[in-house]
């Protein structure tokens, strides 16, 4: 008896301390501190207010590894709400730590709060930004770089070294004044310049010639595409947002708001400076920022003229679009093929065609997506779901394809069970490029097209090897194609990552549900869960 008593207890002990031991070694903990403060940047030469990270702006990037937790307090030392979001982070069985209003109560000001959060099988180019208003039209945003488990081999030559680009454009007023040019019911102008790690231009990547390096590429802007490339060089694509591509080789590529590519550049002419060019997509006139490629030793400086790109071109961009491919042969984050998902064979069982478009209610400028325009409930509609809370939200309060009006304002939750594999259609009725962003998850983008989508149009999509990511582009007065599989319980943000029509009320949520509570679905609440509105005196 004492025995059995004494090998029960010590089994129990080693099997904890062997899961303990085997836990730290897979998965090891990384913990940040966070201040997040005011502070006087002036990027485009003129003196303004920024949001800085430990001081920093940019902020400082994140590099990981699969599977590592992440635990980041967060110092609010601003004089309003702040929350960030960590984009193509799938947060699995976790929309706790999404950081968006539907998800958690903004932390207050002069308070912190502590994200804690795993990496989940997850390789690649990612970012965070802050979520709320258009605090990130103030900086704020960073890196968040994703490298692969030493055990799970990448499906092209380790690099000799790489580079973290942030692109994007920047406006020389704050974001206090730029939200209330919208609240006033007009839109942005042209923003003032595109910056590459916080400089318009200027900035260097030093390299060895003969080696191949490997060039992280994200658009942290708020509005505008951009086109990517290096003068002389040749640049090949192996990831788009988590995703192993076929390795094209391009001139150029596009890079949507909220994109992100990962590409490989051998250095492998004369030794000298050659210009990185992000201009603007879309737009007029075209902005540019500049970089440099110095290959080390050289001094020979950079020659104009900058490399042409595309411009206005929108076909270019939708046949480009529909030459990144997955490729099947490659590893996953896990050593399984993603080929052995066939996505293209699974029955789908929910069309949703959401039209968007600018309207006015109440007299005053407001985006729409089936015509209800979102607004943030005082609740985060995640407490109320956890806390039974009426009054929130209801489910299906939008419509799944476009209904003839009118418009309105509203909390619109689309409510799908777990499990459901659901084609979302985005219908652009604007002559803007628009550009939409799903949290949670990673999706097929299967098809691009112009005019107005039609069942008919199905026959078009790429079922075979569409890349997977978590945000896709929408050319003007056309339509986009994705597929999702919906097996990360959760409330997830769908939304406009064109961020004043975000702001404006371009966005919804999916809540992914099933009716039961259980840790392998969806972990409860975290300890440090902050409650706001209804949820403060559940
Ligand atoms: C705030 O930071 C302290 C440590 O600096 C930590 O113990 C506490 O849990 C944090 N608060 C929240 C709500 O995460
Ligand atoms: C696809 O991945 C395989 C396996 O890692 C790799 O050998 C191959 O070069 C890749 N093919 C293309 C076209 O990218
Ligand atoms: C880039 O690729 C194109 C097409 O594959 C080729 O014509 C061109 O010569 C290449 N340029 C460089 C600099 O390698
Ligand atoms: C950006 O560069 C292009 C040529 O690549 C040029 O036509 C355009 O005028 C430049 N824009 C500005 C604002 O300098
Ligand atoms: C318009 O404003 C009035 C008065 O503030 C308000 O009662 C009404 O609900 C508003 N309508 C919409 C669609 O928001
Ligand atoms: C509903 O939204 C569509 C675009 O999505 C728009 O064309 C239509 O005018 C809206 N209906 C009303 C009544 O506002
Ligand atoms: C949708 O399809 C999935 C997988 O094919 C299935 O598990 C689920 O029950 C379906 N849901 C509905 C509502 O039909």
């Amino acid at each position: 008896m004492r025995l059995a008593r004494f090998l029960h207890i010590f089994l129990v002990v080693s099997l904890a301390w062997l899961g303990a031991f085997f836990a730290n070694a897979e998965d090891p903990y990384r913990y940040f501190n966070w201040e997040v403060t005011y502070g006087t940047i002036s990027p485009l030469g003129v003196s303004q207010q920024g949001i800085l990270i430990n001081g920093q702006f940019p902020g400082p990037p994140i590099e990981a590894i699969t599977n590592d937790n992440i635990v980041l307090n967060v110092v609010n030392k601003l004089d309003e709400p702040f929350l960030l979001t960590w984009k193509g982070i799938q947060q699995r069985k976790n929309s706790w730590q999404d950081g968006v209003l539907g998800t958690q109560c903004p932390i207050p000001p002069g308070t912190n709060w502590t994200y804690k959060f795993q990496l989940k099988d997850q390789i690649g180019t990612f970012m965070y930004f802050p979520s709320i208003g258009l605090q990130r039209a103030d900086g704020g945003f960073g890196a968040l770089n994703i490298a692969q488990r030493s055990v799970i081999p990448i499906p092209y030559p380790t690099p000799f070294g790489e580079f973290t680009l942030l692109v994007g454009d920047w406006y020389k007023s704050d974001h206090k004044a730029l939200q209330q040019t919208l609240d006033k019911g007009n839109l942005l102008p042209l923003p003032d310049g595109i910056l590459i790690n916080g400089r318009p231009n200027g900035f260097t990547f030093t390299g060895q010639r003969g080696q191949t390096y490997k060039f992280r590429v994200s658009n942290v802007g708020i509005a505008t595409s951009i086109n990517f490339r290096i003068q002389g060089h040749n640049i090949t694509l192996v990831e788009v947002e988590g995703c192993h591509t076929l390795q094209e080789v391009y001139e150029s590529l596009d890079v949507h708001v909220g994109q992100s590519v990962t590409v490989l550049v051998t250095l492998q002419w004369s030794p000298k400076d050659y210009f990185v060019v992000c201009s603007s997509r879309f737009t007029k006139p075209i902005l540019n920022a500049t970089a440099l490629l110095h290959y080390d030793g050289s001094n020979t400086p950079a020659s104009l003229p900058l490399p042409i790109g595309p411009t206005y071109q929108i076909h270019w961009s939708m046949k480009q679009a529909r030459t990144l491919r997955t490729n099947l042969t490659a590893n996953a984050a896990r050593p399984n093929p993603q080929g052995s998902y066939h996505y293209g064979t699974i029955q789908v069982n929910r069309t949703l065609i959401l039209a968007n478009a600018p309207t006015k209610i109440n007299g005053t400028l407001r985006y729409t997506v089936n015509n209800v325009s979102y607004v943030d409930p005082d609740t985060p509609l995640k407490l109320a779901d956890y806390f039974n809370i009426p009054g929130v939200f209801t489910l299906n309060s939008i419509k799944d394809t476009p209904p003839s009006g009118p418009d309105a304002l509203g909390t619109s939750v689309v409510g799908t069970m777990l499990h459901d594999f659901v084609e979302i259609i985005f219908q652009n009725t604007e002559k803007a490029i628009q550009s939409w962003h799903l949290d949670g998850y990673s999706f097929y983008t299967v098809g691009y097209g112009s005019g107005q989508w039609t069942p008919d149009m199905r026959k078009r999509y790429n079922m075979a090897d569409a890349v997977s990511r978590d945000t896709v582009q929408v050319y003007p007065l056309s339509w986009s194609a994705i597929l999702v599989s919906l097996d990360n319980k959760g409330m997830w943000n769908l939304r406009s990552a064109i961020w004043s029509k975000q702001y404006l009320g371009q966005q919804l949520y999916i809540r992914v549900w099933n009716n039961e509570k259980s840790p392998y679905t969806e972990y409860d609440a975290p300890q440090n869960v902050l409650l706001c509105g209804k949820a403060k005196s559940s």
